[in-house]
């Protein structure tokens, strides 16, 4: 196997890994030689999808808008349990990045003084969401993929597969990469590295993100021994368009869109009076369940899917056609069906992942609960738990919260390597035992289809593991995760081809997966409190005397430990949450 050599290893391409690499690049002026490896080609990187926005105070004066108020929205939105010192310095670095991209290029929408617009989000006390029509993340990846592209220091390994972390005494040392073109197996040694991989909503079937969405680099970092963060939380999107789960952004209730249920009742007066549809996400997603489960859903035929619908009839051609071309264009083409004239069928949805590797507020990752670092190595943007986002994030502050660490890191590193005259050696026992994980794998001669335990395995998680969760589901989940874990001992790969074998690269994504439904399952069973996104029949209430507090999760021999962390309040104390 052979041995690359870098400063920086980038492991993900979406907004976070290629933030990093220009900021690394400009605080070392060029000087440190960068590799991006991403097992997609870097433009198909899952944050082209996002719709909505990305969050930012840019006019405060004009809009009485403040830091001040988007951290009190975000830490209310996070029913408290994010870390408020990393919040303020979202919300602090969040306009600096909006503008950021509007030199780089991103055509934001404009109103008649050329002032970047500013839509409603939910849970956002003032519109905050910048935004280019409903297609942001593709614009932003565009400009950003165009910088990176023109930076001699930095080379891009697309469709290269990373399937193990290598750290050596708390120290990174290197990825394990296959190239998913030739089949050839290096190793990618560096003497820092940023993870940017992005989240796990591929746990679940019923998801708005992409088929690559499966927690790779997430699963490394716990598969290396490393704890993750919070991981009983996932975000549902409220309104995934059914029955394909495509996400119909927030921005359509931000422009004004409307929830009915079977009745034609604007049912979101009974659960959030003051912020209707644009309550946070965890609230409308309840909300919507509950109507389902009262009988106010409607039924869809092939799927047996229930949902409710969303009317954004009165909102008129001119705002669609201006404001969400891209759901106007998805509803038509996907389920024959105009939003102008009719009405759009959603339903909750696995959306973002709130846990994450466990990191410090610079996106440093952790090798315990609070103190201890893995030197060399940062985890930023959704696959990183830098804790903004608690138990409920709000939306469009992804997005900020991708550029505002990816320029954290990135400066971060090129400090770092000026200081470090170290080197890491590694050893050729090391290489041998990391080419043969994948010729293993390949001569395996097992009985079971690695995709069945794909699909039971989401099937596990949308049915044990959704909105609502009580103790009865989540136990029978662990179960059944534990069977299918057993079961993936016994798989086979049917291709044995080097060229392109995405066979062997969906079960190195399964085996990933299984591991991250366990820490879930297992993190999910353990907290017993009802808080943000995590909603528990039997203990219907947040509890902050006992459970104002992160869960950390380890990889054990046989299984998990689970450990805590406290939750840094500076001046939010924790209050009751109503809208
Ligand atoms: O609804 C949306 O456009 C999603 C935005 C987000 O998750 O931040």
């Amino acid at each position: 196997m052979e041995t690359l050599d870098f400063d920086l290893t980038i492991l993900g391409s979406g907004i976070a890994g290629l933030t990093a690499a220009i900021h690394a690049t400009n605080a070392s002026k060029g000087n440190i030689k960068i590799a991006i490896i991403t097992k997609l080609h870097a433009m198909r990187s899952h944050s082209v999808s996002a719709e909505g926005g990305i969050s930012g105070v840019l006019y405060p004066d004009e809009t009485n808008d403040s830091t001040e108020l988007h951290a009190y929205d975000t830490i209310k939105g996070s029913d408290y349990l994010a870390d408020q010192d990393a919040v303020e310095l979202l919300v602090k670095n969040a306009p600096t990045e909006v503008r950021f991209f509007d030199h780089i290029g991103v055509s934001w929408n404009r109103d008649d003084k050329s002032h970047i617009q500013q839509r409603a989000f939910g849970g956002m006390s003032i519109p905050r969401t910048a935004f280019a029509a409903d297609k942001t993340g593709f614009f932003m990846m565009r400009a950003l993929y165009d910088e990176v592209s023109s930076m001699k220091n930095v080379s891009i390994f697309h469709e290269h597969f990373a399937y193990s972390l290598i750290v050596e005494r708390k120290k990174f040392v290197g990825f394990s990469v296959i190239d998913l073109a030739t089949g050839s197996s290096s190793l990618f040694k560096a003497k820092t590295a940023i993870i940017a991989t992005g989240g796990a909503s591929r746990l679940y079937n019923f998801t708005t993100t992409a088929h690559s969405t499966t927690g790779d680099g997430i699963a490394l970092a716990y598969k290396a021994g490393l704890p993750l963060k919070d991981m009983e939380f996932v975000q549902f999107h409220p309104t995934a368009l059914v029955p394909n789960g495509i996400l119909i952004t927030e921005a359509a209730r931000g422009e004004g869109g409307y929830l009915l249920n079977s009745k034609g009742e604007r049912f979101m007066e009974k659960y959030a009076k003051s912020k209707m549809e644009l309550a946070p996400r965890d609230i409308v997603s309840r909300a919507i369940i509950s109507e389902i489960k009262a009988g106010n859903g409607f039924k869809h035929e092939g799927s047996g899917l229930e949902y409710i619908n969303l009317d954004l009839t009165h909102l008129g051609e001119k705002i669609i056609n201006e404001r969400l071309p891209m759901i106007k264009e998805i509803a038509q083409k996907s389920i024959n069906l105009n939003p102008v004239k009719e009405l759009l069928p959603v339903r909750p949805a696995a959306h973002f992942t709130m846990g994450g590797i466990n990191t410090d507020i610079f996106g440093r990752v952790l090798a315990d609960e609070e103190k201890d670092f893995v030197k060399g190595l940062w985890a930023i943007g959704e696959c990183g738990c830098v804790s903004v986002h608690g138990s409920n994030r709000l939306g469009s502050n992804s997005l900020s919260q991708c550029s505002v660490w990816g320029r954290i890191a990135g400066n971060a590193v090129a400090k770092y390597l000026e200081l470090d005259k170290s080197s890491n050696s590694t050893s050729n026992e090391l290489l041998k035992s990391e080419e043969r994980k994948i010729l293993n794998l390949l001569e395996k001669k097992g009985n079971t289809n690695p995709y069945f335990i794909k699909s039971e395995l989401q099937k596990t998680m949308d049915e044990n593991l959704y909105v609502y969760r009580n103790r009865e589901d989540m136990m029978r989940a662990r179960r059944r995760i534990a069977d299918l874990k057993e079961a993936f001992k016994d798989i086979y790969i049917q291709d044995k081809g080097k060229i392109f074998n995405t066979n062997l690269r969906d079960v190195l994504e399964i085996e990933n997966l299984l591991e991250l439904a366990e820490a879930v399952t297992a993190c999910a069973i353990n907290r017993r409190e009802s808080r943000g996104a995590h909603s528990v029949i039997e203990h219907p209430r947040r509890d902050d005397v006992n459970w104002l507090k992160h869960t950390i999760i380890y990889k054990t021999g046989n299984g998990t430990g689970i450990a805590y962390a406290p939750v840094r309040i500076t001046h939010w104390k924790p209050e009751p949450r109503v809208y």
